[in-house]
C-alpha cells in the first residue's frame, strides 16, 4: 500500500521510521510519501512538497498516488478539518476529524466534556471577555491557572503567582497576545502532583491503551527557565502505575470515548492525556489530538508492534483487532536545540552526527536541513537523541553517551532528563 506522512518534527521523523518497518510497506512497488519531512524522516520516505492548508491539493495528490493511508502528525491540520476532507473522498486518515480535534483545540470544550462525562478534572469557568475574566478571579486564589481557549503553540498556558500578575496576563490574553486563541480563556484550579502522560488510541469505539511517558517542559536543568515543547522524554512513566492507568481509562479515557461517541463526534485517532496525578487520583489537565513531541520517540522506540497496520485499523474502525506490544525496557530521549531556543534560536549551525548511533542509540531530526550536503540546525528543537536500557538510568547513561558523541556547537541539551526516575530508582537500590 502507498502511505503519506504530514509533518516535519522529530514526532514524525520516528513515526517515518517505525512505519517503514511496516508490512504495509513491504510489496515490491509500494511508496511512502512524507510532507514536508525533513532528512531524517527522508532515510525512510520521499518528501514531497504539498500546501497542507490547501485540503483539495493533498487529496488529489493522495487520488494520483493511490495512497491508502495518510498519517497526520501535527495538530494544526485536524483542527483545520484536513481529515473530515480527505474521508469526504474516501481516504483512510490516522487522525481526528474537526469536530473531535476540539478536545485539542478548545480548553473549554474540553472542560465543558468533563463536566457533562464527570470526569476528574480542575475546576473552572470560561470567560468570554475580560471584564468576566477579572471578575471571575474571586472565585480562584493564587497560584492562577489561565488558558487561551485555543491553539498557541503550547504558549497558552499562564500560571500567574499573583493576583495583579493574573489581571496582567488576561488583559494580555484579551488584548491580542495569543491572537485568536485568546479569544476566549478558561481559568481553572491549581493541582498539584506529578505530571505523566498517557496515549490511547481508539477507533471511536474500540480503545487500545498505547503507553505512558513523562516529558520535560522547562528549558533548563532542574526543570528550571521558560516552557519549551519538551527538552526530553522517557517511557514508560514508573509513577503511573498500572493501577493508575486502569483509573485514568475508567474515569478519564473511557468516559470520553463514549461522550464523543454518543455526541456525534467519534474520535478516531491517538487521544494523549495530559495528567495531574494527584492525592485524589489522576486528573485530566488538557488533551491533545496527536503524538506528544517528544514523547512519540520513546513511544516508537519501544513498540514491537506492525505500527502502519494498527494505524490503518485505528482509521477503518477495525481497532478492537489490534494489540500494541511494547518492549518492557525503557527509553529515553534528550532533546538537543539550538542556542537560543526557545526563544530565538540559532538557524544554520553545523552537526556532525557521524558515530552517535554506534551503540544501538537512534538519533530523530526535530530540526534539520541539508546546506551544500551538510547537515544543519533549522529550527528550535534540532535532535531527539534516543536509546534504550533495563530501567530509566541505564536508558539515560546510553542516550548521553549517544549525545557525547555528536559534534553540535551551536547546540545545548538538557543534562538531567529522567532525573526525578533516576532518583528514585537510586533510592531503590540503597535504602536508607
Ligand atoms: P500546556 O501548555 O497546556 O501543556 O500546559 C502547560 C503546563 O501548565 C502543564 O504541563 C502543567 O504543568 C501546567 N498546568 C496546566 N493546567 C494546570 C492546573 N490546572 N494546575 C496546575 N498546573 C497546570
Ligand atoms: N511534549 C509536549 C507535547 O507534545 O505537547
Amino acid at each position: 500500500m502507498n502511505i503519506l506522512l504530514l509533518g516535519s518534527g522529530g514526532r514524525e521523523h520516528a513515526l517515518a521510521w517505525k512505519l517503514a518497518q511496516s508490512r504495509l510497506l513491504a510489496a515490491d512497488g509500494d511508496k511512502f510519501f512524507a510532507s514536508p519531512g525533513n532528512p531524517g524522516i527522508a532515510e525512510h520516505a520521499e518528501c514531497v512538497a504539498l500546501d497542507i492548508g490547501d485540503h483539495k491539493a493533498v487529496a488529489a495528490f493522495c487520488a494520483e498516488n493511490a495512497i491508502g493511508l495518510v498519517v497526520v502528525g501535527p495538530e494544526a491540520p485536524l483542527v483545520d478539518g484536513l481529515a473530515d476532507s480527505l474521508r469526504s473522498d474516501g481516504i483512510a486518515v490516522f487522525g481526528p476529524s474537526k469536530a473531535a480535534a476540539q478536545l485539542e483545540g478548545s480548553k473549554g470544550f474540553t472542560k465543558d466534556l468533563c463536566e457533562r462525562a464527570n470526569i476528574p478534572t480542575a475546576g473552572y469557568v470560561r470567560t468570554p471577555s475580560l471584564d468576566q475574566a477579572l471578575a471571575a478571579l474571586d472565585r480562584f486564589a493564587a497560584p492562577y491557572v489561565l488558558k487561551a481557549d485555543g491553539l498557541a503553540a503550547g504558549k497558552g498556558v499562564v500560571i500567574a503567582e499573583t493576583r495583579e500578575a493574573a489581571e496582567e496576563a488576561l488583559t494580555d490574553m484579551f488584548g491580542g497576545a495569543f491572537g485568536e486563541a485568546g479569544a476566549e480563556v478558561v481559568i481553572e484550579e491549581f493541582l498539584t502532583g506529578e505530571e505523566a502522560s498517557f496515549f490511547a488510541l481508539t477507533d471511536g469505539t474500540a480503545i487500545l491503551p498505547f503507553g505512558s511517558a513523562q516529558d520535560h517542559k522547562r528549558v533548563g536543568e532542574g526543570d528550571t527557565g521558560p516552557n519549551t515543547g519538551g527538552m526530553g522524554a522517557y517511557s514508560p512513566a514508573p509513577v503511573l502505575s498500572e493501577e493508575l492507568q486502569a483509573r485514568a481509562m475508567r474515569e478519564i479515557i473511557e468516559p470520553t470515548v463514549a461522550t464523543m461517541r454518543a455526541e456525534g463526534m467519534p474520535y478516531s485517532g491517538v487521544l494523549y492525556a495530559g495528567l495531574m496525578l494527584t492525592e485524589c487520583g489522576p486528573q485530566l489537565i488538557e488533551y491533545n489530538c496527536r503524538f506528544g513531541d517528544p514523547e512519540c520517540q520513546v513511544l516508537m522506540s519501544r513498540l514491537e508492534s506492525d505500527l502502519g497496520e494498527i494505524m490503518l485499523a485505528c482509521a477503518k474502525g477495525r481497532l478492537a483487532e489490534c494489540e500494541a506490544r511494547f518492549a518492557d525496557e525503557t527509553a529515553l530521549t534528550v532533546v538537543m536545540a539550538a542556542k537560543g531556543y526557545p526563544s530565538t534560536p540559532e538557524k544554520g549551525g553545523a552537526i556532525d552526527l557521524d558515530s552517535a548511533e554506534a551503540n544501538g542509540a537512534k538519533v530523530f531530526h526535530a530540526g534539520t536541513a541539508l546546506k551544500e550536503g551538510k547537515l544543519v540546525a533549522n529550527g528550535g528543537r534540532v535532535l531527539n537523541v534516543t536509546a534504550r536500557g533495563a530501567n530509566v538510568t541505564e536508558a539515560q547513561a546510553a542516550a548521553y553517551a549517544a549525545v557525547d558523541a555528536i559534534a553540535f556547537p551551536s547546540g545545548f541539551y538538557r543534562r538531567d532528563i529522567g532525573w526525578r526516575e533516576v532518583a528514585r530508582e537510586g533510592e531503590q537500590e540503597s535504602p536508607a
